[in-house]
């Protein structure tokens, strides 16, 4: 089965040239390998000194590689539906147009695209691995709840799936005066739906997709690195990896750096104590740019030496739904989220965690659908839903 790593982090931390430097490390190891990027401000062709286009071209035997353009996969698959989308969008109400309009166009919504391209070519069963140099955090955030999002609009609107029958009592309940797509356009909505239902499946399956975090020894950034561990986990995505970039090497001694260096070993020891649970790599800061095969093979022998490397690194559950004597409980598991942060609602189908500005939908199994909520806890980074 092959495996599917995505690398993400704040813009600059060095997530391409630690993505690329998996990569080279795959292929001479013999996994045959795609290094993808979905990031607009694409660089593999930099890294590898080679031009690299929309579809994948061998960098040495075992290693393709590929920038996809977001832009082109959406209007391949989104065109038409946009389209009709935005037919809908009722032209004497604004409030209304606003609402659809949101619908529409989703900051971010290209990268969905770029992901279904992944799937596509996962799909073709063609390599043993691919690696996925992503977007900055934000852009990943927004991306990886999509599919979930994007889902939850569509089976809400349209008669799609299993909830073919509720379709339009949302829709009329607040009475838009809206156009219906046509048949064509719904048929072609069907599909995305489709589609992004399997790509969530497939980015969720902990077997087969890893997702690991690049940070570096600033506040800032490890607060983010953080943030975004939480909602990953809040996501119920499989993180199984954190690389510390930019560590200044023993060696170095002069003032300036001596004063960095009394940061940095106060943010690795930080760092280490809240990502216990998962490996860290610590990648040191070079004299040079990491540019080159050259370059990104000194990267991998100073610090991914680890034969596991490319293997699933950690796989504890982030959801379990169990019975306890009469009564059922819920777990999520949420690092670093503190008590006062979260929000619980139920919706009649759905559990949903709100944190910050995430929200996330927890489907209720039918068993307990029509149980009450007794309590939640939060305890050890574990949500606790008690049913009565
Ligand atoms: N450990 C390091 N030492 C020296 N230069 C680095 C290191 N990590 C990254 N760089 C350089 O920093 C720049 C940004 O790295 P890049 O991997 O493109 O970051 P990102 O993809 O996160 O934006 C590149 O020029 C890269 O060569
Ligand atoms: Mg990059």
């Amino acid at each position: 089965m092959s495996r599917i790593i995505i690398f993400t982090g704040k813009g600059g931390v060095g997530k391409t040239s630690i993505a690329a430097a998996h990569a080279v490390k795959a292929a001479k190891e013999g996994f045959k390998t795609l290094i993808v990027s979905t990031d607009m401000a694409h660089n593999l062709s930099d890294i590898f000194e080679k031009e690299i286009k929309e579809e994948p071209i061998e960098i040495f035997n075992n290693l393709h590689a590929l920038e996809i353009d977001p832009n082109h996969e959406m209007e391949r698959h989104y065109g038409e539906i946009a389209k009709a989308f935005k037919n809908m969008i009722p032209k004497n109400n604004e409030e209304d147009a606003e609402i659809f309009e949101d619908i529409v166009v989703f900051p971010g919504i290209e990268e969905l695209f770029s992901l279904i391209k992944i799937k596509d070519l996962y799909d073709e069963n063609i390599y043993d691995l691919i690696i996925v140099d992503c977007a900055p955090t934000g852009e990943t955030l927004s991306l990886l709840k999509f599919p979930e999002l994007f889902s939850w609009y569509i089976e809400k609107l349209f008669p799609v799936g299993k909830v073919a029958m509720k379709v339009l009592r949302p829709i009329s309940k607040v009475a838009f005066k809206i156009e219906m797509p046509n048949d064509k356009a719904l048929n072609d909505i069907e599909k995305l739906y489709v589609r992004l239902n399997e790509l969530q499946n497939l980015l969720k399956n902990r077997e087969i997709c890893s997702i690991r975090l690049v940070t570096i020894l600033e506040k800032m950034v490890i607060e983010e690195s953080k943030r975004n561990y939480m909602y990953l986990n809040l996501y119920n995505f499989n993180v199984d990896g954190l690389y510390i970039n930019r560590i200044i090497p023993e060696g170095i001694d002069n003032s300036f750096f001596n004063e960095w260096k009394v940061n940095q070993n106060r943010y690795l020891e930080e760092l280490e104590a809240v990502f216990v649970n998962i490996p860290t790599y610590k990648i040191k800061w070079y004299e040079v740019d990491i540019n080159g095969i050259g370059g990104l093979e000194r990267v991998v022998c100073d610090s991914l030496k680890d034969k596991e490397l490319f293997k699933v690194l950690k796989n504890t559950q982030n959801e379990i739904f169990e019975k306890i004597d009469d009564r059922y409980r819920l777990e999520v598991y949420i690092p670093f989220a503190n008590k006062t942060d979260f929000d619980l609602f139920e919706s009649g189908t759905d559990i949903i965690i709100k944190i910050g500005n995430f929200k996330r939908n927890i489907p209720i199994p039918n068993t307990i659908r029509n149980r009450s909520i007794v309590s939640a806890k939060l305890e050890n980074e574990k949500l606790s839903i008690i049913f009565e």
